[in-house]
């Protein structure tokens, strides 16, 4: 027997058609609470992080209370309730990057844009996030600035590359 899903009927925070996207991925997960951690991770890719528009959104939809959603997406590393700075550094923390060098890279970046992992720099230039084998080993220790594979680096060149983006951006 199919049982109808009932879909509370909430509107969107906004007019972006990012929620569609959201909405989409809610419907094909179920639209319960079961659609909860596939959903925040719809958002964080769309958004960039877990404002608390979506939240509430999320929590209405799928009728769930609020405070779960809000445990739930504070408890996950990968989610991150702030917006991202300008610029997203993500270095590998893999055990092949780690060897070859990936703490000194993290520890660079953290000084230089006074920045701690998983946040953004007091300048809202630079997120740093951490992220667990990327997949590119043979180019140990990896960073992706911005979407971008920066292979072989070292703390100089990585904190180069972060400065020339900030500054074609001026
Ligand atoms: S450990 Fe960094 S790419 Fe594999």
């Amino acid at each position: 027997m199919v049982v109808a899903q009932r879909v509370q009927k909430v509107s969107h925070p906004s007019d972006d058609k990012r929620w569609k996207i959201i909405d989409a991925t809610m419907r094909r997960a179920g639209n319960d609470r079961h659609a909860l951690i596939e959903t925040l991770h719809a958002v964080q890719e769309s958004f960039g992080y877990l404002g608390d528009d979506a939240l509430r959104y999320v929590a209405k939809r799928l009728r769930i209370p609020l405070s779960t959603v809000y445990g739930v997406a504070t408890f996950y590393h990968y989610f991150t309730l702030k917006p991202p700075g300008e610029h997203l550094c993500v270095v590998c923390l893999g055990t092949a990057c780690y060897i070859k060098g990936a703490p000194e890279l993290v520890d660079r970046v953290s000084a230089r844009w006074n920045v701690s992992m998983g946040e953004s720099s007091p300048d809202g230039k630079v997120t740093l996030l951490s992220a667990r084998c990327v997949g590119s080993c043979g180019l140990a220790p990896i960073a992706v600035v911005d979407g971008e594979v920066v292979g072989r680096t070292s703390p100089d060149e990585l904190v180069d590359r972060i400065e020339r983006l900030g500054n074609d951006d001026a």
